[in-house]
C-alpha cells in the first residue's frame, strides 16, 4: 500500500515498435487503472539486453516507449513512469532472488524455451534468469497487482513462488502479487494470420498495425486483412479474421461483439475493413499527435525521467534495504 492505495506494477520492453495490440490489449487499460492504484510503469530495458541490441537504437526506442506511455494518456505525475535501468535496485534484488530460485523452475519456463530456440547462437544466462529479474521488478515495489497477458502468467506464478519461499524463511518481507484479473483488454491477432497474436516483431509488414503508423498505411493493412470465404459478418471461432476485426472495432468503440455484429448486419467484408481501419485511425490520431508534441519538448520529458527515477528509487530502496538486512548483509555506516 502506498498512500492507502494498492500498488500496481507493469512493464514493457522497448524492443520493436508498439502495435495496436499493445495499445488496445494493455496500454489503454493501464490508463483506466491509474486512478484506482498506485502505479509503476517501467520501460524494462534491463530485460531487453537478453537478446542483442544496437545501443543507439535501444536508447531511442526506450525513450519513444516512455514518451508513448505518456502520449497514450498515463499522467506521469500520478503514475511512476521510469526506466528500469535507472533504478539499480532491480539488478541488486534480482541477484539475491537468483539465490532463492531453482534451475529446475527456470528450466520449465516456456518463454525461455521459445527464446532459446529462436536465439540458439546466444543462449545467455540472462535469458535463463529473465523471470527472476521480472520477480525483482514486481517484488521491489511490494506490488499487489500485475496486469499481464497470458504469455506472462507463468512468470508471475514463479514470482509468487519465489516471494513465498523467501517469506517462509525470513518473515513477511514481500507482498504476494496477484495477476490483475478485471476487464482485460482484447487479445488482438495478426491481420495476416488471425490465429496468431499480433506481434512487434512480425516479418510480414501487413500483419501488424503499429501505434505510429500513418493513416494510409493503417487503411492499407486493414484492406489487406485476411478474412474467409463465408461472406457473412459473424463472431465465432470459424471466422478468426472477421472476429479479430470485430474485436478491434469493439475495443476502439467500447461496444460488445453483439452490438458490432448488428451494426454490420447485411454488409460486406470490404465495408467492415474500411470501417475498422477508419476507427483505428481516429483512435490513434490523438496519441500520435501527443507523441509528436511531447517529442519536441525535451526538457519536459527529461524532467519526468528524473523525477520518476527518484520516486521509483525511493520505494525500491526501502524494500532492498529490508531484504539485505534479512539475508545478513552488514549494516551501512553513515
Ligand atoms: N516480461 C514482460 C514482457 O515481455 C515485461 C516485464 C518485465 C514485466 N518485468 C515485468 C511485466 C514486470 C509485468 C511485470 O511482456
Amino acid at each position: 500500500m502506498i498512500d492507502g492505495k494498492k500498488v500496481l506494477f507493469s512493464g514493457m520492453q522497448a524492443t520493436g515498435t508498439l502495435t495496436l495490440g499493445n495499445y488496445l490489449g494493455a496500454l489503454q487499460n493501464w490508463v483506466k487503472l491509474s486512478d484506482e492504484y498506485e502505479c509503476f510503469y517501467s520501460v524494462v530495458d534491463l530485460h531487453s539486453i537478453t537478446v542483442r541490441q544496437e545501443p543507439a537504437e535501444l536508447r531511442k526506442r526506450a525513450r519513444n516507449l516512455l514518451t508513448l506511455y505518456i502520449a497514450a494518456g498515463l499522467n506521469p505525475e500520478k503514475n511512476c513512469i521510469y526506466y528500469q535501468s535507472h533504478v539499480s535496485g532491480h539488478a541488486e534484488l534480482s541477484w539475491i532472488l537468483n539465490c532463492f530460485t531453482y534451475m529446475g523452475e527456470l528450466n520449465r519456463m516456456t518463454q525461455y524455451k521459445d527464446k532459446a530456440a529462436k536465439h540458439a547462437d546466444n543462449i545467455n544466462a540472462g535469458l535463463f534468469t529473465y523471470p527472476v529479474l521480472m520477480a525483482a521488478d514486481i517484488l521491489l515495489y511490494q506490488t499487489d497487482v500485475v496486469p499481464v497477458g497470458n504469455d506472462q502468467l507463468q512468470h508471475l506464478e514463479i514470482t509468487r513462488d519465489i516471494a513465498q519461499r523467501f517469506n517462509a524463511i525470513y518473515g513477511d518481507v514481500f507482498t504476494i502479487p496477484e495477476p490483475y484479473i478485471g476487464k482485460q483488454g482484447a487479445r488482438i491477432m495478426s491481420l495476416q494470420e488471425p490465429t496468431k497474436k499480433m506481434s512487434k516483431s512480425d516479418e510480414n509488414a501487413n500483419a501488424s498495425v503499429y501505434l505510429l503508423d500513418k493513416p494510409d498505411d493503417i487503411m492499407r493493412k486493414f484492406k489487406r486483412a485476411v478474412t474467409d470465404s463465408e461472406g457473412v459478418i459473424a463472431y465465432n471461432d470459424n471466422q478468426p479474421g472477421v472476429r479479430n476485426l470485430l474485436d478491434i472495432y469493439c475495443s476502439c468503440k467500447g461496444i460488445t461483439p453483439d452490438e458490432a455484429v448488428k451494426e454490420f448486419d447485411g454488409k460486406g467484408y470490404a465495408e467492415l475493413k474500411t470501417a475498422v481501419g477508419e476507427t483505428v485511425v481516429s483512435v490513434l490520431k490523438p496519441v500520435q499527435d501527443e507523441f509528436e508534441r511531447l517529442g519536441k519538448d525535451k526538457a519536459y520529458i527529461d524532467g519526468i525521467i528524473k523525477a520518476n527515477a527518484e520516486k521509483a528509487n525511493y520505494f525500491a530502496t526501502k524494500t532492498l534495504r529490508k531484504v539485505q538486512k534479512k539475508v545478513g548483509f552488514p549494516e551501512r555506516i553513515r
